[in-house]
């Protein structure tokens, strides 16, 4: 009697000798847009022009991009010359793959942003004479002539490396943290100046400063969700003093160096509750051994932050996973891509990318929550950025895991700019993609007003109304990133194939701070193309 077949083992062979499957079969797409953009990006903003700033670091020698001609700069903490020719920053338009290099004075690494309620882009902090910082970037489109503006009338009290930026109900930004930087502040400035002390950073911080790029959430109860290390607090920063401790969640350190990342989820119904998810992150140890090939944490928890008794409930993503970007799609689903499955964070320090996205689907029981989607073929290591697109793509620019640009190297500086296209963009949801055709470009707090949108197929009950903002993505985290879905009325025929939707703006500026949203209108879970909406 035959124990083994022949066949299995030949079938088994064919397979290990066969190139890895093109993955057609699982769901997204990608596309490369531009082979060299002239500069990784460290970090990336969304303009409601629909342009895109990406901004490296100065103090790193040449990049692949010159500025114009005679527009060089002298920097005298330049590592290679004093006098830089290079661009460290650009201006994108992913509709039409045009760039244009930016003119960035101060250094930038490691720095936080955040857009004020006009649209400007308020970018603070960095190394080196950028270390109190302030700087602007009123938007334009790409052939427009908007370049960065360096504040000198004013500076951080503070200086802020590794701090997150988050904008608050009355339109001001709080500045949270920092590598030594044990405070918060505030632009503008409160009570003259002073720094607020904020011991919960002084408690979460440890050898290796887990503390850094807390995660930070503004709930709808106006007070702030913040998560360094393995703690987290309800933190009410108008009396500056913690107001809820939550339970420890397990699994490692999460924020820099060890690489996780976090989500607020869309706030929707009556905007009462609040639920904050954290995902991966590196082995405690990893960074200060410098190990490239110790295996990432793969848990994920989630918490009702507004909840009266909140627990941590638990769940793995299908792989373990440092660097990965959470970005929060316009329909709720949650995005992670980019990152690696062993090392932390830090320059030379992680190996094995994770080239998988994976979806996290909210309103899934637990065990059904994860989607593995289609790979991609770039690795994006550390230095690298995720950024939701107004057509709903998700842009991914960056990486660079090395001191200064180095192309001989496994892991080599990546220039490249990619989007994937979730399978909500596929074409076989073209018949139930929504266009918008009319709605306010200014609305505020309470108030009513319509959106009318066509759709090729009839519509079936519920078109949801859906504001993203446009967060500042650095190192694993969006800073000021949140989906807040409409309180809408059904869709009624309005004639022509038109829809019209009776919607309610946020109720205030705790659901929704001012500023400018991209507002997609949602069928089925296909979003539009998004209309940039004022709220205030
Ligand atoms: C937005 O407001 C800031 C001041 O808070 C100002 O510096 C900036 O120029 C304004 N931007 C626009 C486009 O008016
Ligand atoms: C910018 O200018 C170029 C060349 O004149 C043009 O082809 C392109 O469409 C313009 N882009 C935008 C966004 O207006």
């Amino acid at each position: 009697m035959d124990a083994i077949s022949p066949f299995p083992i030949c079938f088994l062979i064919l397979l290990l000798s066969l190139p890895p499957p093109a993955r057609a079969d699982l769901p997204g797409t990608w596309e490369l847009l531009i082979p060299n953009a002239g500069i990784a990006s460290m970090h990336t903003a969304v303009t409601r022009f629909n342009t895109v700033i990406l901004l490296d670091r100065t103090n790193i020698g040449p990049s692949r991009k010159l500025l114009p001609k005679n527009n060089c700069r002298l920097y005298k903490n330049h590592a290679v010359s004093k006098l830089d020719c290079y661009a460290h920053s650009i201006l994108f338009d992913p509709k039409t793959n045009q760039l244009r290099p930016l003119k960035i004075l101060t250094d930038t690494w490691c720095s936080s942003g955040q857009f004020l309620p006009n649209g400007t882009l308020l970018q603070t902090g960095g190394d080196l004479d950028g270390f109190k910082k302030l700087r602007k970037f009123n938007p334009c489109d790409v052939n427009g002539s908007c370049d960065w503006e360096e504040l000198n009338d004013v500076e951080l009290s503070e200086g802020r490396w590794y701090a997150t930026n988050q904008i608050l109900p009355d339109g001001s930004i709080i500045i949270i943290g920092g590598r030594g930087s044990n405070t918060v502040e505030f632009y503008p400035k409160r009570k003259n100046d002073v720094v607020f002390s904020f011991p919960f950073l002084s408690e979460t911080e440890d050898t290796q400063m887990d503390n850094l790029y807390p995660y930070v959430h503004l709930l709808p109860n106006g007070k702030l969700f913040v998560f360094a290390n393995t703690k987290s607090v309800m933190y009410d920063f108008v009396e500056n003093r913690v107001v809820r401790v939550y339970p420890e969640l397990n699994g490692g350190p999460r924020n820099y160096p060890s690489a996780g990342s976090s989500v607020m989820l869309a706030l929707e119904g009556e905007f009462s509750d609040a639920v904050v998810v954290v995902c991966g992150g590196a082995e405690y140890g990893a960074f200060i051994e410098r190990s490239v090939d110790t295996p990432a944490h793969g848990s994920c928890g989630r918490i009702m932050a507004t909840g009266s008794d909140p627990v941590w409930e638990m769940e793995d993503m299908p792989f373990e996973r440092i660097m990965g970007d959470m970005v929060m799609l316009p329909n709720g689903d949650v995005l992670i891509i980019n990152g690696a499955m062993k090392g932390t964070q830090g320059f030379e320090l992680a190996s094995n990318p994770c080239l998988n996205p994976v979806l996290y689907r909210p309103s899934e029981p637990i065990g059904l929550r994860f989607m593995v989607l289609n790979p991609g073929t770039v690795p994006r290591l550390y230095h690298s950025t995720a950024n939701l697109l107004p057509d709903g793509r998700v842009l991914l620019a960056g990486s660079n895991p090395h001191v200064l640009y180095r192309f001989d190297v496994e892991f080599p500086t990546e220039l490249r700019i990619e989007a994937f296209s979730p399978e909500y963009l596929g074409l076989d949801k073209a018949n139930i993609r929504p266009e918008i055709l009319e709605i306010s470009e200014t609305v505020s707090y309470g108030m009513s007003f319509d959106v009318v949108v066509s759709v090729p197929l009839p519509v079936v009950g519920i078109i949801e109304v859906n504001l993203g903002s446009a967060p500042f993505a650095t190192h694993s985290f969006s800073q000021g990133q949140r989906l807040v879905k409409l309180v809408v009325s059904s869709a009624v025929p309005d004639g022509d194939g038109r829809w019209r939707i009776g919607c309610t703006a946020p109720p205030s500026g705790m659901v929704a701070p001012p500023g400018y949203y991209m507002a997609f209108a949602v069928n089925q879970g296909v979003p539009s193309v998004a209309r940039w909406v004022h709220v205030s």
